[in-house]
């Protein structure tokens, strides 16, 4: 594809005033969109994306795409609470973080961020009803640092806070376009090989699995407290080529290392180049090759 083409189809995919994700997430694949385009199938019934994630591919295939069903999963249930609160309570979760944020931005840089981590402190005591649940998560995932999420091995969220001068705590038009457009959809909260039982012959797969790490310093797999390792890549190649079996259409991204491409060798491996975004040593970042695993042709 010439740079041409892909910046036009950029500039139309930036121009759609659709649903976005509403939260930034480790991995997430939103620069990447035009270039995954490329791949999917042309035609399919249903779509799952069983890691969804912030759900950038999600938001722009349910835009682009007239599907009657789709199904998103993710193993972290309180990610999973926030699509849910958005698409059954938005009006209720708009106010909620309409009064967050008009009483944060009333704060002195030095009180933001005491009252990031009282709200913080709160959020992983883990007896806050759904909807503030949720609307902690956004809070938490505007204001703090590099708009990360991360667990440690308690299932506690411990990124730091993040200092942004101006940020976007609600954002009323998005969350009514989320919600909107997530009233086809089923949200999960499962691991990924339960999300995708009920998946047909001619239904649309996307796995946007932890990746696989390309040295032993690079791996990020603390979406949550569980962790994902080479057992659940395995499973997760079983669990695809099942799918194929069974006449999916089925895609898969990971990074590009050798056991990746071992474990994929019996399907299509195709490349992508893409930002390297949370190696903390600034030198290396740059862009990495990446694969995209499809078992049919595009
Ligand atoms: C690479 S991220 C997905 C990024 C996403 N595509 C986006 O654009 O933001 C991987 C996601 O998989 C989830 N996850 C990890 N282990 C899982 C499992 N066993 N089953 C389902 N989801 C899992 C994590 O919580 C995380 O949200």
């Amino acid at each position: 594809m010439t740079k041409q083409i892909k910046s036009k189809i950029k500039a139309d995919i930036e121009s759609v005033s659709g649903p976005k994700p509403f939260v930034k997430w480790v991995g997430g694949k939103g620069k990447l969109i035009p270039e995954m385009m490329k791949f999917m199938p042309s035609k399919f019934e249903h779509y799952f994306e069983p890691f969804v994630g912030g759900g950038a591919l999600f938001f722009s295939i349910i835009q682009s795409r007239d599907i009657s069903f789709s199904c998103i999963n993710d193993i972290n249930s309180k990610l999973t609470n926030s699509y849910k609160q958005i698409k059954l309570n938005p009006g209720s979760l708009v106010s909620q973080l309409t009064v967050i944020d008009s009483g944060y931005k009333k704060l002195s840089p030095e009180e933001r961020k005491e009252y990031f981590y009282e709200k913080r402190r709160i959020y992983n005591e883990d007896n806050l009803d759904e909807l503030t649940l949720a609307s902690y998560l956004i809070f938490l995932n505007k204001t703090c640092f590099n708009g990360m999420y991360r667990e440690n091995s308690k299932g506690h969220y411990n990124i730091p806070f993040g200092d942004q001068k101006n940020p976007k705590i609600c954002d009323e038009e998005n969350i009514y376009a989320v919600s909107k457009h997530l009233q086809n959809t089923e949200i999960c909260n499962l691991s990924f090989e339960k999300s995708v039982e009920n998946c047909r012959q001619g239904d649309f797969i996307y796995f946007d699995p932890p990746y696989y790490p390309i040295n032993k310093t690079s791996s990020f797999t603390s979406y949550s407290k569980k962790s994902f390792g080479s057992q659940q890549q395995e499973e997760l190649r079983d669990v695809f080529a099942a799918l194929a079996k069974k006449g999916c259409y089925v895609m898969l991204s990971n990074s590009h290392t050798p056991e990746v491409e071992k474990l994929y060798k019996d399907f299509n491996i195709n490349y992508i180049y893409a930002a390297r975004s949370i190696n903390s040593d600034g030198r290396k970042r740059g862009k990495i090759k990446e694969v995209i695993v499809t078992n049919f042709k595009h």
